[in-house]
């Protein structure tokens, strides 16, 4: 669904001309004081300063203009899983643990389809408030979990990436598939789904653990056979879990190169946590192109470790990566929050993440991880129209603190230190206004 009206909003324009972990940061934001965006049809026209281009305003162009809000391209979350909602929050247990005790009992309900519509509508509201207008999403392994979320992306008109849980070992019996049925049922799904308007597909073997080799033999297969559809799954989040997956291939000579052995590396798949990685794997995730979800509010809050982001990043190998929430683990919808988090645990690896690093991993750079960096992720001509505008004064004490800002950057640190979705005043779908924040009463479309 977009809108073909034409509509201009206008605000303090904060976007990337280049990677700021390739250039110097402050140099790589694009950042328009007083600056106008021209959308139509879905799409972005045309992005610059208000002076320069107020005479393409139309007699029939609606005018939003948000003041010393900030426009930012919408945020994208490259890994979470909608049906954990329910479970988000959950206390005392570590990744395995916790899978048992609060997620396959939470997941096993989606066998009910009407759950499955609530849960899904709900995540993709709590999305939009969040001012996040993509994400590549888990359903559970049951089929209409996929329906149920792509139905009502659709109806939104968001570019979302998902796809049924694939696993057929180690798991409750009625959350189970096999090779054979997940294979045909992931096939079906993606001949309903993958390039309907902004909807992909992306297979998605839960990890190592809960597939046996034939069921990631089953996904490679449909790798090869589909064009343009992803792969996710986990990595070594966790000792305990990596050291369950050498117990179960003691062939294979790493967590990574059991995915590769299957034929799952590529410039559509993306890898979830990868926190306990050797400089093996991170070559071998640059040769292939490999994307990898950093997560930072589910490992700090599942205990399992800290991501290391500047070494997946280093200059002599670069490894895509993308800013994930990984709900249920993960804390918080927000990005604003997410992009806070990275910052701590970079700070507990030694490192310190520029604003414009932490912005970059959850707009443009997580584009780039989904492979998507010509649609979505950058505010420009020819761009799809997924925006949101965050309020540096939506609460007392970040109207005090951003009031002695000095500058754009350290204007954003502060939001990512201080902000959550109380920050995101709107978000707009393909040039279409689904979530406005008014106060103390927002509003969804
Ligand atoms: N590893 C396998 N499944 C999951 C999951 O649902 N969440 C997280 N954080 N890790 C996993
Ligand atoms: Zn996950």
């Amino acid at each position: 669904m977009k809108s073909a009206a034409p509509t201009a909003l206008r605000g303090r324009i904060v976007t990337f001309r280049a990677d700021p972990f390739a250039t110097d940061p402050s140099s790589a934001l694009l950042i328009e004081e007083d600056g106008l965006i021209l959308m139509e049809n879905g799409q972005i026209n045309a992005v610059g300063s208000y002076d320069r281009l107020r005479h393409r305003l139309s007699p029939d162009t609606t005018l939003v203009s948000y003041g010393k809000a900030l426009i930012s391209a919408g945020f994208i979350d490259t890994h979470v899983h909608y049906p954990q909602l329910p479970v988000i929050a959950s206390w005392g247990e570590q990744l395995p643990q916790w899978l048992e005790r609060y997620v396959f009992p939470a997941e096993a309900a989606f066998a009910d389809p009407q759950l499955a519509r609530d849960v899904a509508r709900r995540f993709l509201r709590e999305l939009m408030r969040a001012g996040t207008t993509t994400a590549c999403a888990y359903c559970t392994v049951h089929p209409q979990s996929v329906d149920a979320f792509f139905t009502e992306s659709e109806r939104l008109g968001t570019r979302m990436i998902a796809g049924k849980v694939l696993m057929d070992r180690n798991a409750p019996a009625e959350l189970r598939d096999t090779a054979a049925s997940g294979h045909a049922e992931s096939s079906a799904l993606i001949a309903r789904w993958h390039g309907r308007g902004r909807q992909l597909y992306a297979v998605t073997p839960r990890f190592a653990i809960t597939s046996t080799p034939e069921q990631l033999e089953a996904a490679g297969d449909l790798l090869r056979t589909h064009d343009g559809v992803y792969l996710q799954t986990h990595l070594a989040e966790n000792m305990e879990e990596i050291a369950t997956v050498r117990r179960l291939f003691p062939e294979r000579s790493s967590y990574l190169d059991v995915y590769d052995h299957a034929g799952l590396l590529g410039p559509r798949s993306v890898f979830g946590h990868a926190i306990h990685m050797t400089e093996t794997d991170f070559c071998r995730c640059h040769e292939t192109d490999s994307a990898l979800a950093h997560c930072p509010t589910s490992n700090l809050f599942l205990g399992s470790g800290l991501f290391r982001v500047f070494d997946a990043l280093d200059r002599r190998r670069p490894v895509r990566v993308g800013l994930g929430t990984d709900i249920g683990a993960g804390t918080s919808l927000s990005h604003l929050r997410t992009m806070g988090e990275a910052y701590k645990v970079a700070q507990l690896t030694g490192r310190s993440l520029h604003p414009a690093q932490a912005l970059w991993l959850a707009t443009a750079g997580a584009a780039r991880s989904l492979s998507l960096d010509t649609q979505i992720g950058t505010i420009a001509p020819g761009m799809e129209a997924d925006l949101c505008v965050l309020d540096p004064c939506a609460t007392p004490l970040l109207r005090y603190r951003t009031e002695r800002c000095a500058s754009i950057e350290e204007l954003l640190f502060v939001l990512m230190t201080l902000g959550d979705e109380r920050c995101v005043k709107a978000t707009w779908v393909a040039g279409r206004l689904i979530h406005e924040n008014a106060g103390d009463t927002s509003s969804e479309r």
